[in-house]
């Protein structure tokens, strides 16, 4: 373990001596438990803050890029089914929930996939989950193994929902949980946060880690012995979210290309989505933030948009690139969010607006990973329901009203 001294001249070297402040009032407990904190801590996500490092400044040159549409996949459902059941039958594909998210635009203070949906019966956002996946486990007559990332903020409640409501049904033995690694966050003025006297800000440090720590874990031995080849990757807010979904799976097996990605068709050219397309020839997705006015209503000969497929965040990759890009680092975003922190008087505030960035690694850069990427197009209104807010758009309400709308009674 690291002393007072070497403590101050790591933090004094970053210009974060502020840390140790109140360290000489803290008893024993508390001053080993912040000088802890102190080694563990990746005190580097920091230089993000410098514009001329951040990765979000450093894209490439990029093109449009077509997907397999609602209509293409019309023409092959059966053949694309068949051979996406085929592959779960026999074990080649896991799911993988990331839950380790804070879900602070909808200002719920337990974990995001606890929030009851429900308006006359209790529905959860897990138990909804659950149920769509379940339709898969039916129709295939097999078990998806389920791995749920959660953060430490979030793993023991989740984890104790989950057995509390006995799993929703599903089989407890196909499912495992691990847990994601944790980034320091900072105010407007890049000073870290700190939770009290003796506690680091620590914030779950975004979902693209989500493969590191699960091998971390241990839980990649136990994907390879089963022998699965794919990994579904999916968010826990999008309520009609359709997991190790056989035609998507069977589309992306039969295209031979090393990944896949489902898209909804953009509602307007100034959807905030991000969009699947080539970034130097190589599959990417371009935020909408970083798209130009001439990319955002660009068309193609069809007179569509060129840009025109945004990401849903439910992804497949092959186990073999994964463990070939592990080791690669990932590019860290810098994020404005909503943190709690403790105020010069020692009191905890927990914001009413964004207050200071957070630093996350995100999967869909995995994407920009890949050699190849098949975009697979889905009907919004039957995938699609983010539940991001409280209210409008993306929220508690839309998200009910598209669940009414696929027949789910809530
Ligand atoms: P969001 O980008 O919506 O972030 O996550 P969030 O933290 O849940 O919500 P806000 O922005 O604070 O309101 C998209 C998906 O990625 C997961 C979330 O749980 C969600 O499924 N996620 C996000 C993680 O698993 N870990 C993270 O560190 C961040």
């Amino acid at each position: 373990m690291i002393d007072r001294d070497k403590a101050f001249r790591i933090l004094s070297d970053i210009g974060q001596e502020h840390i140790l402040k109140y360290y000489d009032e803290l008893d024993n407990d508390e001053k080993k438990d912040l000088l802890d904190q102190i080694e563990i801590t990746d005190f580097s996500v920091l230089e993000n803050l410098d514009s001329e490092k951040n990765s979000d400044s450093l894209r490439g040159t990029f093109e449009p890029l077509g997907a397999v549409t609602i209509k293409d996949i019309a023409s092959e459902s059966s053949r694309y089914t068949k051979i996406g059941t085929d592959a779960i039958k026999n074990g080649k594909v896991a799911a993988v929930l990331l839950a380790g998210g804070q879900g602070t635009r909808l200002g719920f203070d337990k974990p995001k996939g606890m929030f009851n949906i429900g308006v006359d019966e209790e529905l959860y956002i897990f138990q909804c989950l659950i149920n769509n996946l379940m339709d898969v486990v039916r129709l295939a007559g097999a078990w998806v193994p389920l791995y749920i990332m959660t953060s430490e903020k979030n793993n023991k409640e989740t984890v104790d929902f989950f057995k509390e409501k006995n799993y929703f049904g599903y089989d407890p033995s196909y499912v495992r949980f691990f847990i994601q690694d944790m980034a320091p966050s900072v105010d407007m003025s890049g000073k870290v946060l700190m939770e009290s006297r003796s506690k680091i800000s620590l914030s779950p440090n975004g979902n693209g880690g989500w493969f590191s720590s699960l091998v971390r874990a241990g839980l990649l031995d136990e994907i390879k012995e089963k022998g699965v080849e794919w990994i579904n990757v999916f968010a826990v807010d999008n309520v009609l979210q359709r997991i190790a979904d056989p035609g998507f799976v069977g589309a992306v097996i039969d295209s031979g290309l090393q990944s896949g990605g489902k898209v909804v068709s953009k509602a307007s050219p100034d959807e905030r989505v991000g969009v699947l397309c080539l970034e130097d020839g190589r599959p990417s997705i371009v935020e909408y933030y970083e798209m130009t006015e001439e990319m955002r209503t660009l068309v193609d000969d069809n007179g569509e948009l060129a840009y025109k497929y945004g990401v849903i965040l439910n992804y497949l990759f092959s186990v073999e690139k994964l463990e070939e890009i592990c080791d690669r680092k990932m590019p860290v975003h810098v994020v404005e969010k909503k943190i709690p922190y403790m105020d010069d008087n020692g009191n905890l505030i927990k914001p009413e607006s964004p207050n200071g960035h957070k630093f996350e690694t995100l999967v869909l850069d995995m994407v920009h990973m890949q050699d190849s990427c098949l975009a697979y197009e889905v009907v919004r209104e039957k995938e699609f329901a983010p539940v991001k807010n409280a209210v409008g758009v993306d929220s508690v309400e839309s998200a009910r009203e598209l669940l009414k709308a696929n027949g789910i009674k809530i």
